[in-house]
């Protein structure tokens, strides 16, 4: 079965995806994470991401694995673990740019239905239900009020770091003005855009708790197995 979860930046899918996947054993597949992984890796080898053609090659020849360590998902490219690296605001900025090069797409999209062929998967993106797998079980639209998505990601990046509501503030406008170009980016790019599928099931998550969210998916999962 595969459980697919679009939804702009900030929405919760990586959460809520977690979560299904540990209450159903599932896999979870972050194909947000493939795309972050392939503008690091170019960005951090000197690879110019203006170079389609360079991008490109470079995405065909890497490997991306996934492995859990101490309950948490960690990624890695042919073998180094960049967890860390792929979630940083600079590659934030970079991976619209090399998400909407087709032949990139295509790479990654190999990989995707590769990984789900032989087992369970609750897989996350912006073009699951669309274009990657059309045919899942269950389709799901996550949505949340942009600020509350600003929000949610300048809590969750910061940890335990203190700062001051000011800064806090200050953090939110800045990471609000990012999502807000990501999500144009890649909603309007040509090949694969962010966009339900007309048989999706819409939730916004704004004003819900993650475990409500999580109880209304699996209610969904019930209804088709
Ligand atoms: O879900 P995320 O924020 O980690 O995704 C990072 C970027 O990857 C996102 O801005 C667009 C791209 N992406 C995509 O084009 N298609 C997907 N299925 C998943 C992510």
């Amino acid at each position: 079965m595969i459980i697919a979860i679009d939804g702009p930046a900030g929405s919760g899918k990586s959460t809520i995806a977690n979560l299904i996947a540990d209450r159903l054993k599932f896999d979870k597949l972050d194909t947000g994470a493939m795309y972050r992984t392939v503008a690091f890796v170019c960005a951090s080898s000197g690879i110019d991401l203006d170079d389609e053609k360079a991008v490109t090659a470079r995405a065909n020849d890497l490997t991306i694995t996934f492995d859990t360590i101490d309950g948490v998902q960690h990624v890695f490219a042919d073998g180094k673990d960049v967890s860390r690296e792929i979630r940083t605001p600079e590659t934030d900025r970079i991976v619209s740019k090399v998400s909407a090069y087709p032949d990139v797409r295509k790479a990654l999209l190999r990989c995707q239905r590769h990984f789900a062929a032989t087992r369970n998967v609750v897989a996350e993106g912006r073009d699951i239900g669309t274009v990657v797998f059309p045919q899942a079980e269950v389709k799901v639209f996550l949505t949340a009020d942009p600020r509350e998505r600003a929000r949610r990601r300048v809590l969750q990046r910061l940890g335990d770091t203190q700062l001051d509501q000011t800064e806090i503030d200050a953090l939110v406008e800045k990471t609000l003005a990012d999502i807000e170009r990501r999500d144009d980016l890649d909603s309007h790019r040509a090949v694969a855009p962010l966009r339900a599928a007309d048989d999706a099931y819409h939730i916004d998550s704004s004003s819900q708790s993650i475990e409500a969210v999580c109880d209304k998916i699996c209610a969904l999962v019930k209804q088709v197995s």
